[in-house]
């Protein structure tokens, strides 16, 4: 459930109509309800009601703005990282330091004195090398790193191939079945209190078998490491559950609800603090792109309506062929089917193929639903575009929580070499 809906025919975000926010901020323009960022916040929450002791931090990789991360920070939430500037921000937006757990693949050594520097609540550590890494660090400073390992349990999460992390061939976290020695070597290090394990298999997950599978797998692999002596308190599930993008899809991901007995029925021996790194399922029904219709062109089969948002303000249709459903701020009642593109120079740059959606003439308002989470995080200025703006409702009132990045902003930031005559 969200809070954009028509009211009198026209599109809101809670009780702010978006024409307004067009004509006062400008399209293209992402725009974010707390109403719905809290509710989801606490959806997710109350799904977990049966697991005793638990931490939850959003992944702020999908929509790391201020304002929203200071929502969710309100809401208890504390945060998953996977640089040192997502550190930053979770701290900047008032995330406590111990509610911080920082993941990521490539952390650098700079990276790592930054998370005992500022006294993060876990590292989730890759790989045996990092893991030395960070305990020589911690030895240092003096210091001890509270830490997980994450493993890779070879589960095919079924989701697109390009945001699948748990099989084997993945780059993330080490074989499940070398997790015992690495374990055993990294647990003996100064520096180090190697406490638990990580898994994350995968984004958009629209079935719960491959999360079950996977935790399975590390509810015994847990169990191997206790029976070999070592304290196992924290287990860090990670994030991945699905939300549904296309209205009338017959393939509904879980509901937070079904997802939270699974995982309480499955883990319900472990006797661990549980950790989760939700995402989407937070913020990904929590947003809107709203965009300006240019033109409508005529094409070989159908139209196109070209639209003043493009691949690089909402990248996931060209790299994921991923669907966002379309709807007219105003919709007369009428629909057509048109392939919907951006003005940027590609054919990739299309957000439907001959779809049909609400009839729409040059002018018109228009989002893509869904774009709350991976949207304006993974903007660029590909095709010296403005960098797209955010904007916060509650209510009855709005914010704009992160400028529009003019092209020439940009540009101001780059410098001719003066040896060029
Ligand atoms: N934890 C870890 C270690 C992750 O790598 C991710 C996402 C999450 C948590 C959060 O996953 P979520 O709950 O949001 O599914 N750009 C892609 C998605 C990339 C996901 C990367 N990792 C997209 O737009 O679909």
């Amino acid at each position: 459930m969200d809070h954009f809906e028509l009211r009198d025919g026209v599109m809101h975000a809670e009780d702010i109509p978006l024409p307004r926010i067009a004509e006062e901020i400008g399209t293209p323009v992402y725009v974010y309800s707390r109403a719905t960022l809290e509710r989801h916040a606490q959806v997710f929450r109350d799904a977990l009601k049966d697991v005793p002791r638990k931490h939850i931090a959003f992944a702020i990789k999908c929509n790391p703005n201020l304002g929203v991360l200071r929502v969710l920070a309100r809401q208890g939430y504390g945060a998953d990282v996977v640089s040192g500037g997502e550190l930053e921000r979770a701290l900047a937006a008032g995330m406590a330091a111990e509610d911080i757990v920082f993941s990521g693949v490539g952390k650098t050594r700079a990276e790592l004195a930054q998370g005992l520097d500022r006294g993060i609540g876990q590292f989730n550590i890759e790989h045996e090398p990092e893991g030395i890494a960070l305990a020589e660090i911690a030895a240092r400073k003096d210091m001890t790193a509270p830490a997980v390992l994450r493993v890779n349990p070879d589960v095919d999460a079924g989701t697109h191939a390009k945001i699948s992390t748990g099989k084997a061939e993945n780059k993330f976290g080490v074989g499940i079945d070398t997790a015992p020695e690495i374990f055993a070597r990294l647990s003996g290090l100064p520096g180090l209190n190697l406490r638990g394990i990580a898994v994350h298999i995968g984004s958009q997950l629209t079935s719960l078998a491959p999360f079950e599978a996977a935790f399975k797998r590390v509810g015994q692999l847990v169990a191997d490491l206790r029976a070999a002596g070592h304290s196992i308190t924290h287990v860090d599930l990670g994030g991945g559950l699905g939300v549904p993008y296309r209205a009338g899809d017959n393939i509904l991901p879980p509901s937070p609800a079904d997802y939270g007995a699974m995982v309480a029925r499955v883990t319900r021996d472990w006797d661990v603090t549980l950790m989760f790194e939700p995402g989407r399922v937070i913020a990904g029904n929590s947003g809107v792109l709203l965009t300006e219709i240019l033109w409508v062109k005529p094409g070989a089969t159908h139209p196109f309506v070209i639209v003043d948002a493009a691949m690089n303000d909402l990248a996931r249709p060209a790299l994921y062929d991923a669907w966002h459903d379309f709807a007219a701020v105003k919709p007369s009642g009428e629909t057509m089917t048109a392939s919907i593109v951006g003005p940027v120079c590609e054919t990739g740059d299309t957000f439907a193929r001959d779809r049909l959606i609400d009839k729409v003439e040059s002018g018109d308002l228009a989002i893509f639903r869904s774009a709350g989470a991976y949207g304006a995080t993974m903007a660029s200025t590909y095709n010296s575009r403005s960098l797209v703006p955010e904007v916060l409702v509650d209510g009855d009132r709005y914010v704009v929580v992160a400028d529009r990045i003019a092209a020439g902003t940009i540009m101001a930031a780059e410098r001719v070499p003066d040896w060029i005559d």
